[in-house]
């Protein structure tokens, strides 16, 4: 019903009528008038006048399933979508439905987390109305465990893909799955699955982006490290120009349109084929010094790419061309996070 009334409000630039929604809809003036107050609720601006009708002054920013589902154009991703004001984990929850319950490419997002998770067991810092907070949950029937991290490489470049087409900003791929600005983290995937020794169960893809966060947003310790789409737009901007908030819903929709379309291929075989020559023109490896902390020590080496299996390739001091995978080391740059 509300997906019906935002419709026609947004086919008229001027007032409609309450008479002319009422018949539109086959409902009465009463109901209408109900409708409209849900969508205030929901962060939806609109005016009101005796004589005139309603007018939408402004779509809401806040998350909203008709915001997302007008711009989704996928065929299973986000098909069912969950959002929640607040939640401790938007993967937790995933896992916590599991697969008796959620429908493949179910998308659970979340205005804040009170216990996002990070990788490596690291807390998540998810301010409420401020990031994309989202998790897909999958049952793959194809794919064996160790594909399960090619995924995160996969995503890696979808969201890197929207994120661009949506802001207009250059964003860089830290192996494996961080997404930088300016040498500073914007987004993080964690990758969470249940497996069988030859076949996956569920998947879950976690991503954070951090889309609105202010500098007072970050914590002390994350300031020289984090940043957010709207910081590096405001950075961008001309100055004087005071940017707006980024739309959270229209990210969330070209996330999933571009992630869909990146990962036919990987769903049918588990191959990342496709998506590997933009990963690698992304990632910030390509002939930088980098240092390979494994097992405690600092192993200095040049990158040179990503494989098919989504391990790094590192040529070492000794000339030796070796093949890192993302769970048994960390990369640093020489000169830094990157
Ligand atoms: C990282 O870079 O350490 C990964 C961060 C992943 C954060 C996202 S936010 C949505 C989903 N829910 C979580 O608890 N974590 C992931």
């Amino acid at each position: 019903m509300e997906e019906i009334i935002l419709k026609a409000l947004n086919s008229k630039d001027d007032y409609i009528s309450g008479e002319e929604l009422s018949l539109l809809i086959g409902v009465s003036r009463t109901a209408i008038w109900k409708h409209m107050q849900e969508l205030r609720k929901k962060g939806y601006v609109i005016d009101s006048r005796s004589k005139k009708g309603y007018k939408l002054m402004k779509a809401t920013e806040n998350l909203d399933r008709n915001m997302i589902q007008t711009k989704l154009e996928t065929a299973w991703v986000g098909r069912e979508l969950l959002i929640f004001s607040t939640i401790d984990s938007t993967n937790t929850e995933g896992k916590r439905r599991g697969a008796e319950q959620l429908l493949n490419g179910t998308a659970i997002l979340s205005e804040e987390q009170t216990a996002g998770k990070g990788r490596l067991g690291r807390q998540w810092i998810s301010p409420k109305y401020k990031g994309l907070w989202m998790s897909l949950f999958f049952h793959p029937e194809n794919l064996e465990p160790k594909d399960g991290s090619k995924m995160t490489i996969l995503a890696a470049a979808s969201v890197c893909r929207a994120i661009e087409k949506l802001t207009g900003l250059t964003v860089g791929i830290k192996w494996p799955n961080d997404l930088v600005c300016n040498k500073k983290k914007v987004c993080g995937i964690l990758t969470e699955m249940a497996a069988d020794p030859d076949r996956i169960d569920w998947l879950i893809l976690g991503i954070g982006i951090n889309v609105n966060l202010e500098e007072q947003d970050f914590p002390e310790e994350l300031k020289e490290t984090g940043t957010s789409l709207k910081i590096e737009k405001q950075l961008s901007a001309d100055r004087g120009f005071l940017v707006e908030n980024i739309d959270r819903n229209a990210l969330a929709a070209e996330i999933m349109n571009q992630f869909e379309k990146d990962s036919e291929e990987f769903f049918q075989n588990g191959s990342i084929h496709g998506i590997l020559e933009y990963y690698n023109e992304k990632v910030l490896v390509k002939d930088r010094e980098l240092l390979i902390q494994k097992a405690g020590k600092a192993l200095p080496g040049i990158g040179v790419g990503v494989n098919e299996e989504g391990h790094l390739l590192v040529r070492m001091d000794n000339g030796e061309l070796q093949e890192f995978f993302s769970g048994e080391v960390s990369v640093r740059g020489v000169y830094g996070y990157i």
